[in-house]
């Protein structure tokens, strides 16, 4: 059995955890249709309309509905978007853990909680929810005896496997938030991120395996702990069998979870108590660790989840994206489990063993509901329709996008090829800072219209607004603007770790009493909703967020200066274009210097942070202050000679026809 391999499969049969406290709910789910007997709702338009006028009834109907309480809350919701106060369902005592797993386990405990699809093909192991819960306890009573407490934070650093969403969930159980960092990380990005969140625990593996390829993450996580001093114990789990060195500060996983009773009293958390956090970049160069809470996250991640994808019970859900990002966080784990649903793990590539890997998994485990990112969408496209004909995908019943604009084209194909024309294909627009999916296609809907490429409609609970650049609301149609959510909703984050006046900064003053998203949109004739892109200096990298400001933070040591933007990539949906400046001091070559550049930002960064381009400039375009003129050197870049605009201010004019040169030069 394969399973063995994470240590758990040989274990004793689990005890059912039995705690009075914790009486399974009713899953009495809300039929869409009636609406709960909302007052004056028929149908599902209605519904729209009722959950953002009145607001909080409908919170605070599906959260009782939907979530298992120790205690009710008392207060649906106490938020000040101006003043960045953001509080929902106070007063209110439950555990997340408990909704994600001891209630399915009271009804229904041999269904299948988590196939985990393995980097190796055909090897899945599929653990039920008795199993899960078994592994949780074992984890949480580990972590408990190993001194982690309630309010502390672990540093999660794995690949996603059962191991991680049962650490996830231990942390939950116990108490303790958790801060799951995505494993293709730097030790460089990763000690920052335990340093900012004051983990005194990480959990990782001995090896990860990603497209056949074994990835060192021990050895990254003990060249992250140099410089993380808060970090007192590393537990190990082995995901491969070749052993590690182990150091003091080192904890067998498994062996020691052996030793761990299944039984573990879930701790009753507040609402507002912290879930977890999620690093994530934004405009400057220090990634935000932005903090989710229990109830009102748990909640919106299962309503989105049930209704954005038509889930039903039964269904397997499959969302591809890696578990150290929000769409893994709410859509392979939280979302599902809480929905009782059977969640597919992906550990591997879309190419890995070859580009028929999604659709041959879909064949054999039966897939219903298939979410990934573009960016793979437009690779596979490449590769030809052959790859997807091969396989049966006549149990596919959605297909999501997310993280990025899908273009027509992948859109189209998705649709066409992937899922036969018969499945709807839903682009979720979200960010980490909303928890869940807040613009998307309901299919559902009695006039479930899709076009191509849009986001369409909100989500329950959600007003999206468009700021003109006055700041004003745009009350028409077809036209574009700043987006904006114009009423708090329970999944949003609640502030950023160590800095909430960041958070109020970057999220609430730019348009005082609305959520502002760093995001612009296009609301159509009709009323939907198309995403045109960051406003910010945040680009989007196959699905993978940086801000340009944390590249440029890295090139600072390499070059004298340096100006990193976004350009349009026909795979990637943008690649990195980097402008340096040469220090004048020391005779350096540019290959040289190309692949310190790029060393540097694997080693700060990821991978994914190495620039596709690097311009050598002799000078920056700047305005008479001294600011580089980036709008100039996008506009070079997307071969945009004629608007670019207003050079007045610019200090020396003729820098930009250097530029123009050099790009020339370069292509
Ligand atoms: C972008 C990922 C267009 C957007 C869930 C957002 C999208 C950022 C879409 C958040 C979409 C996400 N269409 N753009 N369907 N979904 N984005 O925090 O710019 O990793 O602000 O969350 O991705 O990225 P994040």
């Amino acid at each position: 059995q394969v399973s063995l391999k994470l240590g758990c499969g040989n274990l004793k049969l689990p005890v059912l955890t039995q705690r009075k406290n914790f009486a399974p709910l009713a899953l009495s789910w809300m039929s869409p249709s009636s609406a709960a007997g909302f007052e004056g709702v028929s149908d599902r338009s209605d519904l729209q309309d009722f959950s953002v006028c009145s607001s909080d009834s409908f919170w605070a109907a599906v959260a009782r509905q939907r979530l298992s309480w120790i205690r009710p809350f008392h207060t649906v919701q106490d938020c000040d978007l101006s003043q960045g106060r953001i509080r929902w369902f106070e007063g209110g005592k439950l555990n997340v853990s408990v909704n994600c797993l001891d209630r399915h386990v009271h009804t229904c405990p041999e269904r299948v909680a988590v196939i985990w699809e393995r980097d190796e093909p055909k090897s899945e192991v599929k653990l039920s929810y008795r199993q899960l819960l078994e592994m949780t306890c074992r984890l949480g009573n580990l972590l408990r005896r190993r001194g982690v407490k309630k309010g502390d934070c672990v540093t999660i650093y794995m690949p996603p496997c059962p191991l991680a969403v049962a650490s996830m969930l231990a942390c939950a159980r116990i108490g303790a938030a958790h801060n799951v960092v995505f494993a293709g990380f730097s030790a460089d990005a990763l000690a920052e991120r335990i340093r900012d969140a004051q983990s005194s625990t990480v959990i990782t593996v001995n090896q990860g395996v990603r497209g056949g390829k074994v990835i060192e993450l021990k050895k990254t996580v003990d060249a992250a702990i140099q410089s993380c001093p808060t970090v007192q114990q590393v537990f190990v789990a082995m995901r491969t069998e070749n052993p590690v060195v182990m150091t003091a500060k080192d904890v067998a996983m498994e062996e020691e979870m052996a030793k761990e009773d299944t039984v573990c009293e879930p701790a009753g958390m507040d609402s507002e108590d912290t879930l977890f956090l999620l690093y994530t970049s934004g405009s400057t160069g220090k990634p935000k660790g932005l903090v989710h809470t229990q109830a009102g996250y748990l909640l919106y991640a299962a309503l989105t989840h049930r209704y954005v994808f038509s889930y039903h019970d039964g269904d397997v859900f499959s969302c591809v994206a890696d578990i150290g990002w929000i769409t893994g966080h709410s859509y392979s784990v939280y979302g599902p489990l809480a929905n009782g649903g059977t969640t597919v793990l992906f550990e591997s590539t879309p190419i890995y063993p070859d580009p028929g890997r999604y659709w041959e998994m879909v064949q054999r485990l039966k897939i219903n509901q298939f979410y990934g990112a573009p960016t793979a969408i437009r690779l596979l496209l490449k590769y030809g329709d052959k790859w997807v004909h091969k396989y049966d995908r006549s149990t596919l019943k959605t297909l999501g996008s997310v993280g990025e604009p899908i273009n027509t084209e992948a859109w189209e194909w998705y649709h066409r090829v992937v899922g036969q024309g018969r499945c709807p294909v839903v682009d979720t627009w979200w960010q980490t800072e909303t928890g869940g999916i807040c613009i998307a296609p309901r299919p559902a809907d009695p006039d479930a219209e899709i076009v191509p490429g849009m986001a369409m409609r909100p989500f329950f609970g959600i007003k999206p607004v468009l700021m003109d650049t006055e700041g004003k609301v745009v009350t028409s149609n077809d036209t574009s603007g700043a987006l904006c959510i114009a009423q708090p909703w329970p999944g949003m984050a609640r502030t950023i770790h160590n800095d909430p006046q960041r958070f109020t900064e970057t999220y609430c003053q730019p348009y005082p009493g609305y959520f502002f998203t760093g995001d612009g949109a296009y609301r159509s004739k009709e009323g939907y909703y198309q995403i045109t892109g960051r406003l910010d200096d945040v680009i989007n990298v196959s699905g993978h967020r940086i801000g340009t400001a944390e590249i440029e933070d890295v090139l600072c040591s390499a070059v004298a200066e340096s100006a990193v933007i976004g350009f349009s990539h026909s795979i990637k949906g943008q690649g990195i274009y980097a402008f340096v400046v040469l220090k004048k001091s020391i005779d350096v070559q540019e290959a040289d210097v190309t692949r310190q550049i790029n060393d540097m930002a694997s080693k700060k960064i990821a991978k994914y942070a190495c620039p596709d381009y690097i311009q050598f400039a002799q000078r920056l375009p700047k305005t008479r202050s001294g600011k580089i003129m980036r709008r100039v050197l996008r506009k070079v870049v997307d071969s945009e000679l004629e608007g670019l605009g207003d050079l007045s201010t610019l200090d020396d004019p003729e820098v930009v026809q250097e530029i123009i040169q050099g790009h020339h030069d370069l292509l």
